[in-house]
């Protein structure tokens, strides 16, 4: 296996490997390795089907369900992440800097995202590292994030938050809103440690974080602003350009993700599963 570092701090590509076929031990700790390391892994013309994609997703941590998004039919562990080339001037799944599902009491571990048809261009996905953003913090952040707890909530899928109703939504992307149980904040700290590295992690999510523990919604803001612009800047992240075949591995507790959504005309296609991960500390 060749790891290629795509970016300066995050990102690497993975040369050498067939991920279709049985996972040996070696390779998948190797991969739990890499993952640990990069954050993201990169893979290129992979025949990944929905029984491989699954096997790739359990070697690191177990599969897991996601709420409020609809999977496939018979398939409750796969999301196809699908705009079609008919839906435009519309906002995409994903399309914000975010980290997903933090509100939940166990986020994520992590995500594979395979291409499935992709744009001739556009589409990109962004990742950004946020062991480096939480290492080079100004002292004054650092001040106000170190043993803070930040609260988290389901925001688009509540009540009291949902997005402004003249929104115009994806429909090929079910997204289940309005569960006033989506209202529900949850407290994680604001900085995490990472349990395979020992590695410390900003972890604020500009979707779901409404308010620094006791603070106000109001007196967080500026300084939430201020984090979120030092989290994503630019080197700390790294882009990806989607192949069909391409596969996409990251690792949800200590990065951020966006997906670019500047190819309106093209259809794209992704199959998305996701791995468990435990309680924040
Ligand atoms: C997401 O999982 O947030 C979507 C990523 C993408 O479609 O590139």
């Amino acid at each position: 296996m060749d790891l290629e570092p795509v970016a300066g701090t995050i990102g690497a590509e993975v040369k050498g490997v067939d991920l279709a076929g049985p996972l040996r031990d070696d390779l998948a700790e190797g991969l739990r390795k890499a993952l640990g390391e990069h954050l993201v892994l990169f893979f290129r013309d992979q025949q990944l089907d929905v029984a491989s994609q699954k096997r790739l997703t359990g070697a690191f941590g177990e599969l897991m369900a996601v709420p409020y998004v609809e999977p496939l039919a018979d398939e409750p562990y796969i999301v196809a992440v699908l705009k079609e080339a008919g839906e435009t001037g519309i906002s995409v799944f994903g399309g914000a800097w975010h980290s997903d599902f933090s509100f939940l009491p166990r986020p994520p571990g992590g995500s594979v995202l395979l291409g499935v048809e992709v744009p001739p261009f556009g589409g990109d996905t962004l990742w950004a590292n946020q062991i480096i953003a939480y290492e080079t913090l100004p002292d004054d952040l650092k001040a106000v994030v170190d043993g803070r707890g930040a609260v988290h909530v389901g925001a688009p899928y509540g009540v009291k938050h949902a997005p402004a109703s003249d929104l115009r939504l994806s429909r090929s992307i079910h997204i289940q809103r309005g569960d006033p149980e989506a209202d529900r904040e949850v407290v994680h700290p604001a900085v995490r440690t990472h349990p395979w590295t020992g590695r410390k992690a900003l972890f604020l999510n500009p979707i779901y974080t409404t308010r620094l523990e006791g603070m106000s919604a109001e007196d967080s803001r500026p300084l939430l602003q201020r984090l979120y612009e030092h989290a994503v800047r630019p080197e700390f992240t790294c882009r990806f350009r989607w192949t069909p075949g391409a596969v996409a591995i990251w690792d949800n507790r200590a990065t951020l993700h966006y997906a670019i959504n500047d190819y309106d005309g093209q259809r794209r296609l992704m199959y998305r599963t996701t791995f468990a991960g435990e309680e924040p500390y």
